[in-house]
């Protein structure tokens, strides 16, 4: 191994299915102790009894109260917070003229305004570690990961919300590089094309591919002939693995990227919309 991230601890958010347990099991397969987040409990802990090194939280991030108490969990269970990754979330898809303010508002909450929160929350403990760690002569890189897409950095047509939100978080992401360099905080992101989640499922008339999300219904997946489309557009033939997505993820979380800030990686075959 080229690095170990043996006295790491990472929060990752969203953590209970898809690419978020993909990053927790990446991220603990190279050493690191591992905050397990999803607004589901039971995933969110069955993620975690797979890790030799893991505590799972489960709760809402777009409850404003709850990224406060999950930060403060991760350090009381832990001791400190090396890398954060903010990966949860959903689609809720519609064109424009079919969304609701309520829609739209959802989407910049879970894409944008979450992963503020939580970084704001974990500001105070940041930067008193990297002034502490200063004064003993010692640099210490921390990792932030903010999960986009290409549908953030291209535009994705009956998306509106999702990808104002995840454009929105690559704004977060360059600012909180500016912020952050001082204290040694490398701020990137990681956006994916498609990946074998549910969230990509193919839509099927007979087949309910609703999610709950507190307490609503709504209707996730992908029509199969776009899927069938982006297998074409792809230069790589194909949709990605969530293994494969966690390597990009762990590209940023890992020493190999102490150089790297600012900066959004996508990890989608090739494909752009
Ligand atoms: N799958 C793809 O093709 C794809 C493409 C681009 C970006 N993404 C992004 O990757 C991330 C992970 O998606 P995925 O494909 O693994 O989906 P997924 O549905 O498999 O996993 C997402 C997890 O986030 C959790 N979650 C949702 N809302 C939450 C909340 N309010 N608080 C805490 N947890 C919450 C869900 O319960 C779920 O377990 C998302 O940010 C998504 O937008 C996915």
């Amino acid at each position: 191994m080229p690095f170990t991230l043996e006295s790491k601890t990472a929060l990752v958010t969203g953590a209970g299915r898809g690419i978020g347990r993909a990053i927790a099991q990446k991220l603990a397969e190279y050493g690191a102790s591992v905050m397990v987040n999803d607004l589901d409990a039971a995933p969110a802990a069955e993620t975690a009894s797979t890790l030799p090194k893991a505590a799972s939280l489960a709760g809402d991030v777009t409850d404003p109260a709850f990224p406060a108490a999950l930060v403060k969990g991760a350090l009381e269970r832990f001791g400190s917070l090396d890398i954060i990754v903010n990966n949860a979330g959903y689609t809720w898809d519609n064109v424009i003229q079919k969304t609701t303010d309520e829609q739209f508002q959802a989407m910049l909450n879970i894409h944008l305004a979450a992963p503020f929160r939580i970084l704001r929350a974990a500001s105070d403990w940041i930067r008193d570690a990297a002034k502490r760690e200063t004064a003993e002569g010692r640099r210490v890189m921390r990792k932030v990961v903010n999960i986009t897409s290409i549908a953030g950095t291209d535009g994705g047509a009956g998306q509106a919300g999702y990808s104002s939100g995840k454009a929105g978080v690559i704004g977060l992401t360059k600012t909180l590089s500016k912020e952050w360099g001082r204290y040694n905080v490398n701020v990137n992101a990681v956006g994916f094309g498609l990946i074998e989640t549910r969230l990509i499922q193919p839509m099927n008339p007979e087949r309910d591919t609703s999610i709950d999300v507190q307490g609503r219904k709504i209707k996730i997946g992908v029509q199969p002939k776009m899927l069938e489309w982006a297998k074409t557009a792809c230069p790589l033939g194909r949709t990605g693995t969530p293994e494969e997505a966690a390597s990009a993820v762990l590209f940023f979380a890992s020493p190999l990227s102490d150089y790297v800030t600012g900066e959004v990686l996508i990890c989608g075959g090739g494909l752009h919309f």
